[in-house]
């Protein structure tokens, strides 16, 4: 569908442990403007369990997404006759808050005569640069947060071909039992983050998952066996010693990234030739180890590297909206049947690689 005006797109997200509703202009010549971009996090409801709670977090969303999406829309400053559609992230994720989210756009749609796009939440995290920076197809994403772990060639709107993924825990994931196994506070990422920056990352000389081999996936558990291994073994833990288990930790997680990233930058480049740009997404490209570790990545691929503003880093409303109004832009619309998906890969034609054991793995 060409189109010669600015599309006007509202976009809701509830998949995980944020509640989001955003407004984003897309114009005919695919430049992108976001009017408004409203986040609530749920993470005081969930600190107290050390992690999400599925039926809290979909209580949650319920209880504030209406308020979310009149806010967008009353900061956007449109009404919703101007809609020119209304996007959900329709998974993967919790299903239970997936649903709240997806039933909201279905209702707006309905009543407003509006199209939904239903988002595959992973693809509106890979086409975030294009909102922020335009950036041409093709392009490599590594995307690691909570829920997912992943190096995926981005070759145009729907045509994503996953390189590489995690075969247990997700990034994130290992950060935040890391930081629960030490007894820091949730979220664990930044955390961790903040005690390594005192700490010696020689001191342990933990294991570094996967490094070497031809493929491009992930493995995290192993490492964070050897973290409680080591935690047991000096029980009771001094200050110094806290501090020095997340410096080491960070430092396996760095090296390992770096390979299997410079492994899936030769992959990408032998399928679709030199990457645009290699792009950070999710959580944990907010932290400043981790990105150190990308630019020397990127360089040594000769490609730039690509962080999207940590509040379009992670889980956000205006992601949404964008991959909503990229699909849109291509006549990719939704029916009212539509339905929510605690799974969805990326990939369709994505092999499931071996030793896949966790739930969270597929997201
Ligand atoms: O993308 P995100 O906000 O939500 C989803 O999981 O979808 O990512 C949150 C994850 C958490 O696991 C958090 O601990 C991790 O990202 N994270 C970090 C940092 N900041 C957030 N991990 C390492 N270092 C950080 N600075
Ligand atoms: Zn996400």
């Amino acid at each position: 569908m060409d189109h010669d005006k600015p599309l006007l797109v509202l976009g809701i997200e509830t998949t995980c442990d944020e509640t989001a509703a955003s407004v984003v202009e897309r114009g005919p010549d695919g430049a992108g403007r976001i009017l408004s971009n409203i986040v609530r996090s749920q993470t005081e409801e969930h600190a107290r369990f050390g992690g999400v709670v599925p039926e809290i977090a979909a209580r949650a969303h319920v209880d504030v997404l209406d308020h979310l999406v009149e806010a967008a829309m009353k900061e956007a400053d449109i009404d919703y006759a101007q809609l020119s559609g209304v996007a959900a992230a329709a998974g993967p994720g919790l299903i239970g808050g997936v649903i709240v989210g997806l039933t909201t756009a279905k209702a707006i749609a309905m009543v407003h005569n509006t199209p939904l796009i239903a988002v595959n939440h992973l693809e509106a995290h890979a086409l975030t640069p294009r909102l922020t920076c335009a950036l041409a197809f093709p392009y490599c994403l590594f995307l690691a947060s909570g829920g997912h772990t992943q190096i995926v060639a981005v070759a145009g709107v729907g045509n994503y071909v996953r390189l590489g993924t995690t075969v247990d825990d997700a990034m994130g994931e290992a950060f935040d039992k890391v930081a629960k196994m030490l007894a820091l506070p949730y979220p664990g990422g930044p955390q961790v983050e903040r005690t390594a920056a005192g700490g010696d990352p020689t001191r342990f000389a933990f294991p570094r998952p996967m490094l070497g081999r031809a493929d491009a996936n992930f493995s995290l558990s192993g490492l964070k066996t050897a973290v409680r291994n080591e935690i047991s073994r000096l029980s009771p833990l001094e200050q110094k010693d806290i501090s020095d288990l997340c410096a080491s930790f960070q430092a396996a997680v760095l090296e390992s990234t770096a390979d299997r990233l410079s492994v899936g930058l030769k992959l990408f480049e032998d399928r679709f030739g030199p990457p645009r740009a290699l792009v950070a997404a999710g959580g944990v490209a907010a932290n400043q180890a981790i990105r150190g570790a990308l630019q020397a990545v990127a360089a040594k691929a000769q490609t730039t590297l690509i962080i999207p503003p940590p509040v379009l880093c992670t889980d956000n409303g205006a992601m949404i909206a964008w991959a909503g109004a990229e699909r849109l832009a291509l006549g990719m619309i939704d029916t009212m049947d539509a339905a929510p998906r605690a799974r969805w890969l990326l990939d369709a034609k994505a092999s499931v690689p071996a030793g896949f054991a966790n739930s969270r793995a597929g997201f």
